[in-house]
């Protein structure tokens, strides 16, 4: 499995619930990478979604806490453990973490690759993603050009973790 998200210059990822920044160009990498595929996120990510809906065309798998939560079109789990077991049966489709915060530190052991968008800026927040530049067993895979939106340099870049860890038992 994989994990795609957007950091900003201090690997910052969000604040109050919401996204720092969107880049037109960002969202539509994350919908062309995660069609199709399963994704893993926290209750609050799912909740910071346009209506608080699951995302289409895609297996939404959800952690939560909460025993009585449901959505439609959610698959509820309420622990890790529970989420990976999901997981490892999943043999048609790609596996994607997207969040949020606590979502990534808890699976990033497991996964082999993160697509990071990179944004040259900083704002303030609540939410950060590990800085992989000083994680251990993670590596800079591939840096695309530096492009520019609104003024902000970003870019695409990948990360490779060469001491993943299996879901497998
Ligand atoms: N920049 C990006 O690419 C990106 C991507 C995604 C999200 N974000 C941002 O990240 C922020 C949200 O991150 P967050 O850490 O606050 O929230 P989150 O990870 O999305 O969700 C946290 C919730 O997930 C549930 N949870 C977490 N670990 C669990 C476990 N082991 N077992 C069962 N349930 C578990 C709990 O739900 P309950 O409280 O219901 O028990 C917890 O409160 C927002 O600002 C969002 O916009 C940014």
């Amino acid at each position: 499995m994989d994990i795609i998200v957007a950091v900003t210059s201090d690997w910052a990822i969000g604040k109050d619930g919401s996204l720092l920044y969107s880049i037109p160009d960002d969202m539509r990498f994350f919908r062309e990478k995660t069609k199709g595929a399963a994704v893993v996120m926290g209750r609050a990510t799912l909740e910071s979604f346009p209506g608080g809906r699951p995302l289409k065309d895609r297996r939404n798998i959800v952690l939560t806490k909460n025993a009585s939560y449901k959505k439609d079109g959610v698959e509820i789990v309420h622990s890790t453990e529970e989420a990976i077991e999901l997981i490892r049966g999943e043999r048609e489709r790609p596996v994607f973490i997207i969040g949020g915060d606590s979502i990534y530190r808890q699976f990033l052991p497991y996964c082999s690759l993160a697509y990071i968008t990179k944004m040259d800026i900083t704002l303030p927040a609540d939410s950060f993603f590990p800085n992989l530049d000083s994680e251990p067993g993670w590596a800079l895979e591939e840096e695309g050009p530096v492009l520019e939106h609104e003024n902000i340099k970003y870019r695409f870049t990948t990360y490779k973790n060469i001491d993943v860890r299996s879901v497998n038992k």
